[in-house]
């Protein structure tokens, strides 16, 4: 594992979280890079043999260090934004291995995705189809795209997170795409590279995972038959880590089903995980500033705050709480809510945890990795977190905290 307890101290890999707090300070976010690294393994081992891509979902945590890592390991990369790309090029990941989804691509961020050599644009709309086409008529090489299809099929997760209802935003309705797919097969400015789909995220089961995939199958052979040939089909993220006691599948059920979807069909597959690559992989450690007692509830009063993770107010989402130092077998614990300073009632990170907490005691944020320092902001002026990633022994500062005078250094007064 690689948050684990040694000699009665949470650990990163091989290096104590205390050493780091020490070293870098708090609110920190701390990485484990065999972890992040174990997590694609497992994506591509269930893959191999098979022609298939990984592409990353830069959005769960677009640090450019976890980036580089996943690009050097072969990864491919899911965006959705020019912000995005220019991050997955500064971290020398391949635009040809990277397919730009998305519901509202301006034009400067489709002009930027074609000049850069894009693998994949994922077209959500028809609209966008034709805004992509009349971008293109001008270059010399036809945009790649694809349509992401809405297979309408309940994702059953947080309605926040599901994304593949017939009454949500994205994609194109699947009774909508033949029809779409023969239009864009017309139009000499596009390159029909492929099909895709993303359900919604954080599924524990992979049965509406794997329904999704077989409706894309379903509607390829449709295309196929009317001669519309597709070289990819790329069945989303989404899959699930377990941040309590969920019954997630693994990984593998989820690639395992998909295989079987696919059956002998010679397309590439394309999976875009962000969470389960980056979630499981990540902590936020933090610091507690006060032990306040209360008449109804007791709370510790932390460094990190809402503006630093975002989950538990947005979703009401549980992340597991651990005391930096083990705690004893029978040590005093109190039941406490984990709050920060920031002046809303929904600042808590956790809620009714029974912690033996002091005032100076560490503390981290389990499962973190995934859509916690991409989400945060600088409410309240604070300065956005440091991060670090850890390889054994080593811990590398990736991102240095930020400093009160960056927080206004694009402001000005006027005359
Ligand atoms: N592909 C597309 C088109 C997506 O919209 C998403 C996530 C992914 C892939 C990656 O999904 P993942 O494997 O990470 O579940 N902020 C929320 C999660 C929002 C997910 C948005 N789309 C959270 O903190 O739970």
């Amino acid at each position: 594992m690689s948050f684990d307890y040694r000699d009665g101290v949470l650990c990163a890999e091989d290096v104590p979280l205390d050493e780091l707090a020490r070293r870098f300070g708090t609110p920190c976010y701390v990485y484990s890079r065999a972890a992040i690294e174990s997590a694609y393994r497992e994506f591509t081992s269930a893959l191999a043999g098979r022609d298939a891509l990984v592409c990353y979902s830069v959005k769960a945590n677009s640090n450019l260090a976890v980036l580089a890592l996943l690009a050097r390991l072969g990864a491919g990369f899911d965006i959705v934004s020019g912000g995005e790309l220019a991050r997955v090029l500064a971290a020398g990941g391949e635009a040809a291995k990277t397919l730009f989804s998305g519901v509202g691509k301006s034009e400067a961020e489709i002009e930027l995705a074609l000049a850069t050599g894009i693998g994949c644009i994922n077209v959500e709309s028809e609209a966008e189809l034709e805004r992509v086409a009349r971008i293109a008529r001008g270059r010399a090489r036809r945009a790649p795209v694809a349509l992401r299809v809405n297979p309408d099929i309940d994702a059953r997760t947080h309605p926040y997170v599901s994304t593949g209802l017939r009454e949500s935003k994205f994609g194109i309705a699947h009774a909508e795409a033949e029809r779409l797919y023969l239009r864009a097969s017309r139009m000499p400015e596009l390159e029909l590279a492929g099909i895709g789909c993303h359900i919604g995220s954080l599924l524990a089961d992979a049965a509406p995972f794997v329904a999704a995939a077989e409706r894309l199958v379903e509607l390829v052979d449709r295309l196929e038959a009317a001669g519309v040939r597709l070289r990819h089909i790329d069945v989303g993220g989404g899959i699930g880590i377990r941040y309590k006691d969920e019954t997630t599948q693994p990984i593998e059920a989820f690639v395992r089903g998909v295989l079987a979807a696919l059956g002998k069909r010679r397309q590439r597959v394309v999976f875009d995980p962000g969470r389960s690559i980056v979630g499981p992989a990540g902590v936020l450690l933090t610091r507690v500033e006060y032990v306040k007692p209360g008449a109804a509830r007791n709370f510790l009063v932390v460094d990190a705050a809402m503006n630093d993770l975002m989950r538990p107010p947005l979703y009401g989402a549980w992340h597991e709480v651990r005391t930096v130092r083990e705690m004893e077998a029978g040590a005093p614990a109190e039941v406490y809510d984990v709050v920060g300073p920031v002046c809303e009632s929904a600042d808590f990170l956790a809620r009714e945890r029974r912690i033996a907490g002091r005032e100076g005691d560490l503390l981290a944020i389990l499962s973190a990795g995934a859509y916690g320092m991409v989400m945060s902001s600088n409410y309240n002026s604070r300065p956005r977190a440091a991060e670090v990633l850890v390889q054994g022994a080593n811990a590398h500062l990736v991102r240095r905290r930020e400093s009160v005078e960056e927080l206004f250094a694009a402001e000005q007064i006027p005359g």
